[in-house]
């Protein structure tokens, strides 16, 4: 009786559970899972344990994590040291190593024997050994009423101190970050192994299949991988390159499931993702999204649009721009998806209803009251005292990142300082230097393309900078060409000394008191010189003393809100690089009215965006085959090749190659992207839309096995 009587209560108590939408955001701090987040996770279907993810004392999850190159996230698939991470990761890599006659970028690469891996100097892998609370320590002696800077130094001091004195063996390394706006310090012990070499890449039409068009959009038929060896020296140990190293045996490598996802299946993803800031208050948001993104992306439009146009019509300056091309458009189209994201889930409208919560709070505990009030208000007030200064500080940024000209002024300016610091007895070696480390640079530049990207961006560059903060000398100069931005570029590309490597030769063949002078008539150096003096003397200054303020204040606030909305919400910190831990669910989502987005993709969709011949969208024949004959040998299912698949992981840039895991820890897939309704995650997470993109492990593995015929390295992982 009570058994049937209990049992469909238990049944209703289950499904209210099931249907409760649980918080997926956060970037968690592995070592703090067990108190902050186990329970969670196994109510969402997690079937290990905290300790399964980080421990000390026996081999984790953690221990197969790797920051690759500082910049993504690798992991370790085999006992062999075997590290997979995207394609976009090792791209440097396996175009280091192309030529024309062996273009594995366009080919792909497989090492067919360990002989054949290929060292990659400068990269590395770096895993953490163990991770430590040292708050305490790092603030102690920090007092009341110190200044920013006082505080700083009284940190450093002891930070390092706290790194001196780790338990450590002496091969590793230790690292001291802060986190929650610099209201802890935590430690990090670190081994990190130098000697990484290219196993294998798909080709470009595989691994970067879609390019710009499809790049933060869903749905996506991307390959994004690519696979690297850790070496080691004989003892296991970090080793500078040899040929005498071996492959590292790991601590732990992950353990790969072919059994793919469900609909509301558990997934894990660890990585390194590099910076968020989640923690602004709603005119930082506001800021963020109306006045500077708006400005970047102001300025990128323009810069893409005749990029594009030129790249379109001629074939020299498509090969010459492509990289270039990328590297802009993937932040413009961030940024504008963030802008959209915000705005469409009512995010400033959020903040703002939390900023009423928090204060109402407030209100309720005198003790906050003592120590908080006023808090928020001065860091929204401070926000809006720094705008001019950032806005201004966007427009230059992107003025001199994307008119090629006033960065090579600016690399100008850079080296006469040096030399100028170093002793003029030294300028002979370092104008080889410099006009070597040139070289590359003049190799893709096209004086025409950059032309008209000049005459398109000073004209928004004049309309978004008030004169007070463009300085005297770039108003005259513009005052000058009749504010007209096509007479000034003109003048500079048709007379300047900086439009070709042979001029610039020239230019600075002259004796190092000649050049300097002409930095001042030479008309492009005159106009960098003019923009850096103005930046300099108006806004460099009160733009890091606001932003000493802000810091100070916001890190005040973070620690209010941990105290204040404790009941509210469990906090996490900001993105800084650090070992994270995200979990979520497999879901679709609905971007727009009528609208639904499902879950995974296949090679099917690959075929239907199949244009031949086309840099973006072609497809290798070898492909075509296995899809005509349907060989997807043990990777397939019910006669469908899995390509893709989303969930509500947290994640952002730094968290490429980062594995995906299952409810039991095994790897799944490979993330490299999110959709771009939902990138405003790194100021405004929202469940709804917010959506991390991963590669199927099985794509990867089928291309291995069937496309490549690579079974060597099949061979060497555990497939379940
Ligand atoms: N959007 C992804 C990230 O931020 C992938 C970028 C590489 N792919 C590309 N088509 N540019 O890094
Ligand atoms: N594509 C990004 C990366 O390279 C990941 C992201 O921003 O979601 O790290």
């Amino acid at each position: 009786m009570l058994q049937r009587i209990v049992k469909p209560v238990l049944l209703l108590v289950l499904v209210v559970l099931s249907t409760h939408t649980y918080a997926t955001e956060g970037m968690w701090l592995p070592q703090l899972l067990s108190g902050l987040n186990e329970k969670e996770m196994k109510g969402m279907g997690m079937k290990i344990s905290a300790s399964d993810i980080y421990n000390i004392n026996k081999g984790s999850l953690k221990d197969a994590i790797v920051s690759f190159g500082g910049f993504c996230t690798a992991e370790v698939i085999s006992e062999q040291g075997l590290l997979l991470t995207n394609h976009h990761c090792g791209y440097d890599a396996i175009q280091k190593h192309s030529s024309l006659q062996n273009n594995f970028l366009e080919n792909g690469f497989w090492a067919k024997t360990a002989v054949e891996e290929l060292p990659n100097p400068g990269l590395f892998a770096t895993f953490i050994v163990r991770i430590d609370d040292v708050t305490k320590a790092a603030l102690q002696d920090v007092k009341p009423g110190m200044s920013e800077r006082e505080r700083q130094s009284a940190i450093d001091k002891r930070l390092n101190e706290i790194r001196q004195n780790a338990r450590k063996e002496s091969w590793q390394e230790t690292l001291v970050k802060p986190f929650y706006e610099g209201n802890q310090y935590f430690l990090f012990v670190t081994e990190t192994y130098r000697d990484v070499r290219l196993v294998g890449a798909p080709p470009s039409s595989i691994g970067k299949f879609g390019s710009d068009t499809d790049n933060w959009v869903w749905p996506r038929h991307t390959g994004d991988f690519s696979m690297f060896r850790i070496y080691a020296g004989k003892d296991g140990r970090p080793a500078p390159y040899s040929k005498d190293n071996v492959p590292l045996k790991p601590k732990y490598a992950l353990s790969i499931s072919l059994k793919g996802v469900k609909q509301n299946d558990f997934t894990m993803v660890m990585g390194f993702p590099g910076r968020t800031t989640e923690y602004l208050p709603s005119e930082g948001v506001k800021q963020t999204v109306e006045v500077l993104d708006a400005a970047k992306v102001e300025m990128r439009d323009a810069a893409l649009k005749i990029m594009d146009g030129y790249m379109r019509k001629d074939a020299q300056i498509k090969i010459q721009y492509a990289a270039k091309f990328a590297g802009t458009a993937n932040y413009w189209k961030k940024w504008k998806g963030e802008m959209l994201g915000v705005k469409q889930t009512n995010g400033i409208g959020r903040k703002l209803q939390y900023e009423a919560t928090y204060r109402q709070l407030l209100e309720t505990n005198p003790a906050w009251k003592q120590q908080y009030a006023g808090v928020l208000d001065s860091l929204n007030g401070y926000y809006q005292q720094i705008q001019p200064y950032a806005q201004t500080r966007d427009y230059f940024s992107e003025l001199t990142k994307n008119v090629e000209l006033f960065d090579v002024g600016d690399r100008l300016i850079n080296f006469l300082n040096n030399v100028h610091e170093r002793g003029e007895a030294q300028y002979e070696t370092m104008r080889q230097q410099f006009l070597e480390s040139m070289q590359p640079f003049y190799q893709n530049y096209n004086a025409t393309v950059d032309h008209d990207v000049a005459v398109s961006l000073l004209a928004l560059y004049a309309k978004g900078v008030p004169a007070q903060y463009a300085g005297t000398e770039f108003t005259q100069i513009w005052q000058e060409n009749n504010k007209d931005s096509r007479l000034l570029a003109d003048k500079l590309y048709a007379t300047s000394g900086l439009t070709s490597m042979d001029k610039l030769k020239a230019f600075v063949q002259q004796p190092y008191n000649t050049v300097v002078a002409q930095m001042w008539t030479d008309p492009a150096a005159r106009l960098v010189m003019a923009m850096r003096k103005g930046y300099v003397d108006n806004v460099s200054r009160p733009l890091a003393d606001l932003q000493s303020n802000i810091n100070n204040l916001q890190r005040t606030y973070m620690q209010a809100q941990m105290e204040v909305m404790r009941s509210k919400k469990t906090f996490y910190p900001d993105a800084n690089s650090t070992l994270r831990v995200t979990y979520g669910k497999v879901d679709g989502y609905n971007p727009r009215d009528a609208i639904h987005y499902d879950f995974y993709t296949y090679l099917d969709g690959v075929m239907e965006k199949y244009i031949p011949g086309d840099y973006e969208f072609d497809v290798p024949a070898r492909l075509i085959e296995l899809y005509k004959k349907k060989d997807y040998g043990r990777y397939g299912v019910n006669g469908k090749m899995p390509v893709c698949f989303i969930a509500s992981n947290h994640t952002t840039g730094g968290n490429s190659g980062s594995p995906a895991l299952d409810a039991s820890g095994h790897l799944i897939g490979l993330n490299f992207d999110r959709t771009w309704e939902g990138t405003m995650s790194d100021i405004n997470y929202d469940p709804s839309i917010c959506r991390n993109i991963m590669v199927d492990i099985r794509y990867v593995l089928f291309i291995i096995d069937k496309y490549a015929g690579c079974t060597r390295l099949i061979d060497e992982m555990k497939l379940l």
